[in-house]
């Protein structure tokens, strides 16, 4: 198959790690540790072109990509240097892109917006990919739409209802276009850590009498996130992780600060208590710690070439064996195991 031609919505951290990934697996498979799958469908990571991008950061508008990424307020570490990609940030229009807290942060360019689906389809872009921050429902619709009319793919990054919306789903589906989402799975993230934890303790016969997961970052997502979404996301993790067992039981899972000094660093605290053996108490009290874009690479890598596969196949609207490998809240939410077969099944 030819490259994957992809845009990006928001020149953020995730975009950051995504576009340094490119760069840094650009060489034979042997030597790329890191990755789920090095080759999928045929295609390595290097097979992924970005061809255009939108934001509306004055200090990322009109730069090259490969400067761009480097931008304050981004802070995700700098892996390799990125060449000149000869893509320049254009200023897409800004909704609700930038909550109360983040204004502080981001300063919205006075550059006239583009017209977005002109510039997808001026860089014959097949595949958009949303990464903007999470609070941005109105923005992600809108670029959605945009997809659409430009004839593109949509990957929905962000926890806003898109794949999981019927109404917009069944927009992809008449247009013939595949829709992902709602939310990207970590690489190796703490709700399928804590999952996979529930799973094997419950496999084992110990019942579960009550957990929880929360977490503190420091990147400018963590800032949107209390700002706007802290309840929508701690839904979505506290249903995806009570999803893990078979009974109800107490469970939380959440977002719950911003540490300014963690940079792009993400620390996660579990807390499970159960009982095995004639009610013999046992708890597991542990932390996990992460930086945040570069735990989103993997997983974007194998959904984008995933969707490049549907959008060959002329596959239209909400893909969900993709969408369930990819993303904590799918149209239809699969067990890890049965949602990885499928996934595996559908690319082959
Ligand atoms: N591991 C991960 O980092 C991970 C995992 C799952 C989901 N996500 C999701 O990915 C998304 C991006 O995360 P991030 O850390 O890169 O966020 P970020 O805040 O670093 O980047 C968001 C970017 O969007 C830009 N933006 C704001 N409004 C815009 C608009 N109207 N048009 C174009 N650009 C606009 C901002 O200027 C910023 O550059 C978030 O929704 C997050 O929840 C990330």
């Amino acid at each position: 198959m030819p490259k994957v031609k992809v845009a990006l919505i928001g020149v953020g951290n995730c975009a950051s790690s995504f576009i340094q990934g490119i760069q840094y697996y650009n060489k034979p498979e042997a030597t790329q540790p890191g990755l789920r799958n090095p080759t999928l469908a045929g295609l390595t990571p290097s097979d992924i072109e970005v061809v255009a991008a939108f934001d509306v950061d004055a200090h990322k508008i009109g730069l090259d990509l490969s400067e761009a990424i480097f931008a304050k307020p981004n802070n995700a570490p700098k892996v390799c240097d990125v060449p000149k990609l000869g893509v320049k940030v254009s200023k897409g229009p800004l909704l609700d892109g930038v909550g109360e807290s983040t204004k502080a942060l981001i300063e919205v360019s006075k550059e006239k917006d583009v017209n977005v689906a002109e510039v997808l389809i001026a860089a014959r872009a097949e595949i958009v990919i949303n990464l903007l921050p999470s609070g941005a429902s109105n923005a992600a619709r809108f670029y959605a739409l945009q997809a659409i009319a430009a004839d593109c793919a949509f990957i929905n990054a962000t926890p806003n209802f898109i794949a999981s919306d019927p109404v917009i789903a069944g927009q992809f589906e008449d247009a013939g276009l595949p829709l992902v989402g709602d939310d990207l799975v970590d690489q190796i993230g703490s709700t399928a850590l804590h999952k996979t934890l529930l799973k094997l303790l419950s496999d084992s016969g110990v019942h579960i009498n009550e957990t929880y997961q929360l977490d503190v970052g420091g990147g400018n997502e963590s800032v949107d996130t209390m700002d706007r979404t802290r309840d929508a996301k701690r839904t979505i993790k506290t249903e995806s992780v009570a999803a893990a067992l078979s009974y109800k039981t107490q469970v939380v899972a959440g977002s719950t600060d911003y540490v300014d000094f963690l940079q792009n660093k993400r620390d996660s605290y579990f807390w499970i208590a159960g009982t095995y053996f004639c009610n013999t108490p046992l708890i597991i009290d542990l932390k996990f710690q992460t930086v945040d874009a570069p735990n989103a690479g993997s997983v974007l890598f194998d959904v984008v070439r995933a969707v490049k596969v549907a959008k060959t196949k002329k596959q239209g609207g909400a893909i969900e064996a993709i969408s369930a490998y990819g993303f904590k809240r799918p149209p239809k939410m699969l067990p890890i195991d049965v949602a990885e077969a499928e996934f595996k099944k559908f690319v082959a």
